[in-house]
């Protein structure tokens, strides 16, 4: 049997890049990959579109020993991005952005899915849509800071599910959530909708940012105890 292993890069996204830099950059992306970071109005989501598509190729290309520009990254309907014409290659990548921060992970087998989140202020309201009862009870009986943080970790780990398993928010959030006793005594355990426990799921939660979260889910047991930091300039060129 292989070992599977996971590596995790994140990226801050700096300072704005100069048209020239931009440019030069997305000219090493397929067409449509530019049109649709440029489609982006804010700077700040241009750039970390950018970087996001990069460090996808750059996690591959260092991965399968392929130059970037020969990787054809194509998209499920669902709009979870894959790679094709691999056929014998049994891993798996994603890649978050939020704010100042890009998040990528690859695996060589299973699934994965990663996200980060900048933390802002709650509205309980949205727990609602997202959250399951259990989850819900525990948040309400927070308060303040340690409110806030749970409820991210929870979004952050729920977000990397629904990545790894490619549905995105076709997945109603409510539909799954994490056991709170096993919470507490720190292990994250995953349980469906009729609250079966779903231990094939692993998840792991890091800190990088405190004004962030940082989360990966994935089939797969071995999950890297941190997270690669890489520099622009080392995932734009
Ligand atoms: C699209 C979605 C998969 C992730 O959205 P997000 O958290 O806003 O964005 P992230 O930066 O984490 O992820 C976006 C990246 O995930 C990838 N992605 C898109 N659809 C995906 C899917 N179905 N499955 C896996 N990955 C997907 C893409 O690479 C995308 O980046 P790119 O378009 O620049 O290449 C989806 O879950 C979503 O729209 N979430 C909205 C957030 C929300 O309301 N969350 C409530 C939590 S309580």
């Amino acid at each position: 049997m292989t070992l599977t292993t996971i590596q995790l890069f994140a990226v801050h996204r700096g300072a704005q890049l100069t048209d020239a830099q931009l440019q030069q950059s997305l000219q090493t992306l397929p067409l449509e990959d530019q049109q649709r970071i440029l489609r982006y109005r804010r700077w700040e989501d241009r750039q970390s579109g950018l970087l996001a598509a990069k460090l996808a190729r750059k996690m591959l290309s260092e991965e399968l020993s392929v130059p970037a520009s020969d990787l054809q990254i194509r998209r499920t309907e669902l709009g979870r991005p894959y790679l094709h014409g691999f056929a014998d290659w049994q891993g798996d990548f994603n890649v978050s952005h939020s704010g100042d921060w890009v998040f990528g992970g690859i695996t060589t087998q299973g699934v994965l899915g990663v996200d980060v989140e900048g933390l802002r202020e709650i509205e309980m309201e949205v727990s609602k849509h997202c959250y399951c009862p259990e989850e819900r009870d525990e948040l309400y009986s927070l308060g303040g800071a340690e409110q806030n943080a749970f409820f991210y970790v929870l979004w952050t780990m729920k977000e990397a599910y629904i990545k790894a398993i490619g549905t995105g928010l076709s997945t109603p959030l409510t539909s799954f959530g994490f056991d709170i006793p096993s919470l507490k005594e720190g292990k994250i355990l995953l349980k469906d909708d009729q609250g079966v426990p779903q231990p094939q799921w692993h998840f792991q939660r890091y800190d990088v940012d405190d004004a962030y979260r940082f989360a990966i889910c994935s089939d797969q047991e071995n999950l890297p105890g941190s997270i690669t930091l890489l520099t622009r300039d080392e995932v734009l060129n």
